[in-house]
């Protein structure tokens, strides 16, 4: 059993302390104003409410009278449980002088679609409707997700407005590529709502990492036996890319060196593709020196086989012997030449004597922290989105965490990270 407020009370001596961690929801607690402007892609916002509501936040939409030919309100309405915004002049809203209520209620402002006649009235700060004059009057952070056809995407006076918002200091999720409504293809389609969800997180996110430059490690490796076989581990990337995500969310600069995995990079993250541990071991030496904080997520295999057969190796007798020889070990090696300022982690995967084991990867390692991952416990290891773990700190500290999302536990490793650079010991 967990309660909150637990938080904190860990022991020196090295006894396991069980603790309560805030759930992060992405949008908790947050007051979201979506504003839906009239273009096809009015429809996606639908589920971009059902997406926001679902991490968390407390949504109230606004429509243009457009965006109202497209979709109803009425379904909004739904999807957010809150009443939709529509008419400067609505008699209800505007005893409460309702524009500038909504201006003032809203943590964040997402536009999304934002149709090229909205992004030209912004950018000359037009209030012209209800919509417009909540833009003028909010202090909240504003995000752009402009849709529209691709020739009015890259009409100048658009692309010219859209700088001007930038410039202004909006927030802009670039329209993605691909086939659009109006049958041509191009750049203009609404982005990935799972990117504008990223961009909105990222922008309410306080930004605890700014400034700072960090390289996580993900994925597994592979080591060839010929061009068709490998040999690896069932490590999905999960941990290591949430660790990116959560870190880009709090501003750092991040730097992911990914083993063979199907997830992609999140925005802004620059990515090294790697296959083996050798090829893992020169990119991530070549970044090290210049980082702030490195987590090692990635689960290197310890061994390669001797020699990798150019062709694929046909069956032979019943039984076979393969010689292997052992993979450097990259995170020991980063562990020796640490430079003294750096915050150094990693992670350790154990079937037995979780705390044992993870204490002496901890020392051998030379980590300033490594998060004790039990391979055999349900919701936690490879290929889930859970994780439950003990983080072991070289003070002997031990917290055990509930079962968490991978998110929620890369949130506590940067958490640590953060207070490292900010305890004075570095
Ligand atoms: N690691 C590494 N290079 C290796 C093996 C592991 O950098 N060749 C890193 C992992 O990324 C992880 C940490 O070391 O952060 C511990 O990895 P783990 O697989 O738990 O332990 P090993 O050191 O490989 O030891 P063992 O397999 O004996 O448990």
């Amino acid at each position: 059993m967990f309660h909150r407020g637990d938080r904190g009370r860990q022991d020196k001596a090295g006894r396991v302390n069980r603790v309560s961690v805030r759930k992060v929801a992405m949008f908790k607690d947050k007051s979201i104003l979506l504003g839906v402007s009239g273009g096809i892609a009015a429809y996606k916002a639908a589920e971009l409410v059902r997406l926001l509501v679902k991490a968390g936040a407390t949504v109230r939409v606004v429509m243009t009278a457009n965006a109202a030919q497209f979709v109803t309100p009425l379904t909004f309405q739904a999807l957010s449980s809150n009443p939709v915004g529509l008419d400067l002049f609505s008699l209800e809203s505007e005893s409460q002088i309702g524009h500038i209520h909504q201006a003032r209620l809203a943590d964040l402002v997402i536009l999304a679609p934002a149709t090229a006649n909205l992004v030209a009235k912004m950018a000359a700060g037009i209030a012209d409707d209800y919509l417009t004059t909540i833009l003028l009057a909010t202090t909240a952070p504003v995000l752009v997700c402009p849709a529209m056809n691709v020739k009015m995407w890259e009409h100048p006076a658009t692309q010219r407005n859209v700088e001007t918002l930038a410039g202004l200091g909006y927030a802009i999720c670039s329209p993605a590529s691909g086939s659009l409504a109006c049958r041509e293809e191009g750049t203009g389609r609404l982005a990935d709502l799972a990117d504008i969800t990223e961009a909105a997180a990222r922008l309410i996110t306080p930004p605890g990492l700014s400034g700072k430059r960090v390289l996580v490690s993900a994925g597994p490796t592979w080591e060839p036996l010929d061009p068709v076989r490998f040999l690896s581990n069932p490590s999905s990337g999960k941990m290591g890319y949430a660790l990116a995500r959560v870190a880009a969310r709090r501003s750092a600069r991040v730097h992911l060196v990914s083993g063979p995995c199907s997830l992609e990079a999140p925005p802004g993250v620059e990515l090294t593709s790697v296959t083996t541990a050798l090829e893992m071991q020169a990119a991530i030496r070549a970044l090290a020196p210049q980082m702030d904080a490195i987590v090692m997520a990635a689960a290197v295999s310890d061994y390669r086989p001797s020699e990798t057969a150019p062709q694929k190796r046909k069956k032979g007798d019943a039984s076979e012997v393969l010689r292997l020889e052992a993979n450097p070990d990259i995170l020991a090696e980063l562990g020796k030449s640490k430079p003294p300022a750096q915050v150094l982690a990693g992670f350790a995967a154990e079937t037995e004597n979780l705390v044992e084991n993870a204490r002496e990867k901890l020392v051998a390692k030379n980590l300033d922290f490594i998060v004790a991952n039990d391979l055999m416990k349900n919701g936690s290891g490879f290929g889930t989105d859970t994780n439950e773990v003990k983080i072991l700190e070289r003070d002997g500290k031990i917290t055990a965490l509930p079962r968490l999302t991978k998110e929620e536990v890369a949130a506590e490793v940067w958490d640590r990270v953060q207070r490292l650079f900010s305890d004075g010991s570095r």
